[in-house]
């Protein structure tokens, strides 16, 4: 009988264990996926306007964007230098970029198509991000850095 009590026992913790890492996954998954359909109020948590759109565009599963502190998924690039970027590999500015994007992007749009006002919001704040690389950069070599 005792015999019986510890197999028993050990089936129980391991189900139990998997129910647990069942539950906590999909708990921070769901928070992930909340985070970036936008549901949440950034608002509250200190993310300032236009930033938003990033997140609830779902931008930010893929792309880093430090110069505005906006972590993310490591798909695709840090946008911080896109504004820079895209002119000098696709010869338009952002706003072009994404109304008729070349490469992954294409795809990504083709299921999340983006209006005028997206555009231009994300145009605005990628500007911001690349001149705060350029600030960052030239503070840089004041300082003798690289
Ligand atoms: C599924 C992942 C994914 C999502 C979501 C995504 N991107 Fe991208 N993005 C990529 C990848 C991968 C590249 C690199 C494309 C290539 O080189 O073909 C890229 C490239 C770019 C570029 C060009 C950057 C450069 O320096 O050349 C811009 C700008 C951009 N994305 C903006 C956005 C914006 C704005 C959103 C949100 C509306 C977004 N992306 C959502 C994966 C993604």
């Amino acid at each position: 009988m005792p015999k019986i009590n510890k197999k028993f026992m050990k089936i129980w913790i391991s189900v139990l264990t998997a129910i647990f890492f069942i539950f906590l996954s999909s708990f921070s998954s769901l928070h992930y996926f909340m985070k970036i359909s936008g549901k949440n109020d950034f608002k509250k948590s200190g993310i300032e306007s236009g930033k938003l759109i990033f997140y609830n565009l779902g931008c930010v599963r893929c792309h880093n964007i430090r110069a505005l502190h906006i972590k993310g998924g490591g798909m695709g690039q840090d946008l911080s230098n896109a504004y820079y970027n895209v002119k000098k590999i696709y010869g338009e500015n952002i706003n072009d970029f994404l109304k008729n994007p070349s490469g992954m992007m294409r795809f990504v749009l083709m299921f999340n198509h983006l209006n005028k006002e997206d555009r231009k919001i994300i145009a605005a704040e990628l500007k911001k991000a690349q001149m705060k690389v350029k600030k960052y950069k030239s503070a840089k070599n004041k300082k003798g850095g690289a």
